[in-house]
C-alpha cells in the first residue's frame, strides 16, 4: 500500500515525500514539474510525471500503485498571479482536485489531506485566527482553495471520502541537512528574497508598505516551520486513518513577526548587511495573520517544535549557501 503524494516535487510535497519515506511509508508522487524539481524527489520514492487533470494518466496511476491515502500539494499558489489569472486557478486547483476526487471514488480510496490556506480567511478582524471564524477570501488563490475544501465536504457526504484540510500561514525554512530547500523561479516570498540579498543575488530587500497599522507599519505574518508543519500533514493522516472524521485545521506556530522584524532576524543569522528600501504596498496583502493552532494541537496532538525565527531562518540560509542557484 502506498501514499500517493500529489505534486511532491514541490518546497513542501518534497519535504512531506522525505519525511514519509523516513518514517517507513511507501510513497509515489505525481508532479507535472511545472514548478516542481525533480531532484527534489526522495530517490525511493516511485515518481509519475503527469497533470492531475489528466484523468487517463490518474486513472493508470491509480491502477498501478494500491493507494491507502493521498497528500495534495498540486495546486498553484501565487496570490497576485491568481488575480491576473483566476481561471488559471480555478482550472488548476479545483478542476484538478475534482479529477483527484472523482479518481480517488473509483478506485475506493477513502483518504486525502490537502494543503489550504489562510488566504480562506481574507482578512479577519480578529486575532489569532481560529477555524470557526468566516472565510471571505479576497482573491481566487483563497477562493480556489475554499472550493476545493467544499467540494471534499460533499464528497464526504456523498461518497464517504473523509478529507483533512490544513490552512497553512507561511511556510518557511528547509530541512535542517539543506539537502532540500526552497526553489521558486520566479520567487516571490519573503524569506528566500532576503537570503538571495544576503548572497548579493539582488541588490536590495524591497519592503512593501511601512504604514500598515502595526507596530513598525510593516505586514505581520505567522511563520511555520516546513518540517513541523510536514509533521502535522502525516498525523492527519494517520488521524484519517484511524477513522476519524473529517476536519478543518489551522497550521502557524501561533507568533506573529513583521517584515522588518524577518529583515533583523535575518541580519543576525546571516552576519550580512542585507540592504533594503521601503516600497508601496503589494496589492491584497493583510496587514496581519496569525494563527491559533489550538485546534491542531488538540486533536491531533501536533506541536511545532522549532518556532524560533532565527533557527527557522538559519535552515533556510543553509539550503541558500549550499544551493545557491537552487536546483539547478
Ligand atoms: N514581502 C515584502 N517584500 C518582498 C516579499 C514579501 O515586503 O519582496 C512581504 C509581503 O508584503 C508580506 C510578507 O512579506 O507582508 C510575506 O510575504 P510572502 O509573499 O512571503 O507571503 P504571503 O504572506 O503573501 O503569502 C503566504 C503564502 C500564500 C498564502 C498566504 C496566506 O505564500 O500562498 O501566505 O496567508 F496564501
Amino acid at each position: 500500500m502506498s501514499i500517493l503524494v500529489l505534486g511532491g516535487a514541490g518546497y513542501i510535497g518534497s519535504h512531506a515525500v522525505d519525511q514519509l519515506i523516513n518514517k517507513g511509508y511507501t510513497v509515489a508522487v505525481i508532479d507535472n514539474l511545472q514548478t516542481g524539481h525533480k531532484q527534489a524527489i526522495h530517490d525511493k520514492a516511485i515518481f509519475y510525471e503527469g497533470d492531475i487533470r489528466d484523468k487517463m494518466f490518474m486513472q493508470e496511476v491509480f491502477t498501478k500503485e494500491s493507494v491507502e491515502g493521498v497528500i495534495h500539494f498540486a495546486a498553484s499558489s501565487l496570490v497576485g498571479e491568481s488575480v491576473e489569472k483566476p481561471l488559471l486557478y480555478f482550472n488548476n486547483n479545483v478542476y484538478g482536485t475534482q479529477i483527484v476526487l472523482e479518481v480517488m471514488e473509483e478506485f475506493g480510496v477513502k483518504n486525502i489531506v490537502f494543503s489550504s490556506t489562510a488566504a480562506t480567511y481574507g482578512e479577519p478582524k480578529e486575532m489569532p485566527i481560529v477555524e470557526t471564524m468566516a472565510t471571505h477570501p479576497e482573491n481566487p488563490y483563497g477562493e480556489s482553495k475554499l472550493m476545493m475544501e467544499r467540494m471534499m465536504k460533499w464528497c464526504d457526504k456523498a461518497y464517504g471520502i473523509r478529507y483533512v484540510a490544513l490552512r497553512y500561514f507561511n511556510v518557511a525554512g528547509a530541512k535542517s541537512d539543506a539537502s532540500i530547500g526552497e526553489d521558486h523561479v520566479p520567487e516571490t516570498h519573503l524569506i528566500p528574497i532576503i537570503l538571495q540579498t544576503a548572497l548579493g543575488q539582488r541588490e536590495y530587500l524591497g519592503i512593501y508598505g511601512d504604514d500598515y497599522d502595526t507596530p513598525d507599519g510593516t505586514c505581520i505574518r505567522d511563520y511555520v516551520y516546513i518540517e513541523d508543519l510536514i509533521a502535522a500533514h502525516i498525523a492527519a493522516l494517520d488521524y484519517l486513518q484511524k477513522g476519524n472524521k473529517s476536519n478543518i485545521f489551522n497550521l502557524g506556530s501561533n507568533n506573529g513577526y513583521s517584515v522588518k522584524e524577518m529583515l533583523e532576524a535575518a541580519r543576525e543569522v546571516t552576519g550580512k548587511e542585507i540592504p533594503a528600501k521601503v516600497l508601496p504596498r503589494r496589492s491584497g496583502d493583510p496587514s496581519k495573520l496569525v494563527a491559533s493552532s489550538e485546534k491542531a494541537k488538540m486533536t491531533l496532538a501536533w506541536e511545532p517544535q522549532i518556532t524560533d525565527i532565527k533557527q527557522i531562518i538559519k535552515t533556510a540560509w543553509d539550503w541558500h549557501i549550499s544551493h545557491p542557484k537552487g536546483y539547478e
